[in-house]
């Protein structure tokens, strides 16, 4: 059985960590499922790990469906979120049709856009449609060339900033928020002022779940894999049980350990 949104949204009012990996294709999604992987995001990030571009923004929406589609082949229990991809959210219309087609073609559960006040009118639009929305900030792959790879939040100004699109984006009918690279003391504060299950990435353990690119949990990210990362097959004699020791270390709370924060 797939795992509902209304199972992952108990789950976080247990306080019982949702753990979410990257997924691209069918095999990985089909072990990164029977480990016990919650989430799959077939994440844009693919642009980077799969097809060799070095950002996210080449990607395309054919991309996004046809990994999606691979994806959930493969998928029989995970909640699946597709990213819409660079430019697919510049306008309402596109980003509607875009969220039509991961959800119709790709049998994405779950479409995730990356933004705050930009994307209110979005978010908004698509949760009145019955489209299950999770939002992303902090940092923006997707606005890279201007805003480059830098954790936010820092200052008190943008910590503040951050957390009113946070709630702005709940409240516009976000059910989920990925938290990419911001400080952890802020991580948690957004975390507990929102009423919807927040996913991190580089933002610290208190947070409600955990996200990680397949590649950096793997060893297999050419070049330098984020700080933030961990490669769990170092410890472990295959990719399933490397794919099972991230779900209990977040499960247990022992990832991500103080060495993987962003200060
Ligand atoms: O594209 C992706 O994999 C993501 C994660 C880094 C959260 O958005």
């Amino acid at each position: 059985m797939r795992k509902t949104l209304s199972q992952l949204k108990k789950q976080y009012q247990n306080n019982d960590k949702i753990v979410c990996l990257t997924a691209y294709d069918a095999s990985s999604a089909h072990w990164v499922a029977e480990a016990g992987v919650e989430v799959i995001l077939v994440g844009d990030s693919l642009g980077m790990v799969v097809q060799g571009h070095t950002t996210t923004l080449p990607v395309s929406l054919d991309d996004m469906v046809y990994h999606t589609q691979m994806v959930q082949r493969g998928n029989q229990q995970a909640w699946c979120i597709a990213d819409l991809p660079f430019m697919a959210d510049a306008t309402l219309e596109s980003a509607l049709n875009a969220s039509a087609r991961l959800m119709k073609e790709g049998g994405a559960n779950m479409v995730k856009l990356e933004g705050g006040e930009r994307v209110v009118p979005i978010v908004n639009a698509l949760s009145a449609l019955g489209v299950p929305v999770c939002g992303h900030l902090g940092l923006l792959p997707q606005s890279v060339q201007k805003q480059g790879y830098k954790v936010k939040g820092r200052d008190a100004s943008s910590a503040e900033h951050l957390l009113n699109e946070a709630i702005t984006l709940q409240a516009a009918g976000a059910d989920m928020l990925v938290l990419e690279c911001v400080p952890s003391k802020l991580a948690k504060q957004i975390t507990g002022q929102l009423s919807i299950p927040v996913i991190g990435i580089g933002s610290g353990k208190d947070t409600s779940g955990q996200v990680l690119v397949y590649h950096d949990l793997l060893g297999l990210t050419v070049g330098k894999a984020p700080a933030f990362s961990k490669n769990f097959l170092i410890e472990n004699a295959s990719i399933q049980a490397a794919i099972q020791a991230y779900v209990k270390a977040v499960k247990a709370q022992t990832f991500p350990e103080a060495c993987h924060e962003v200060g």
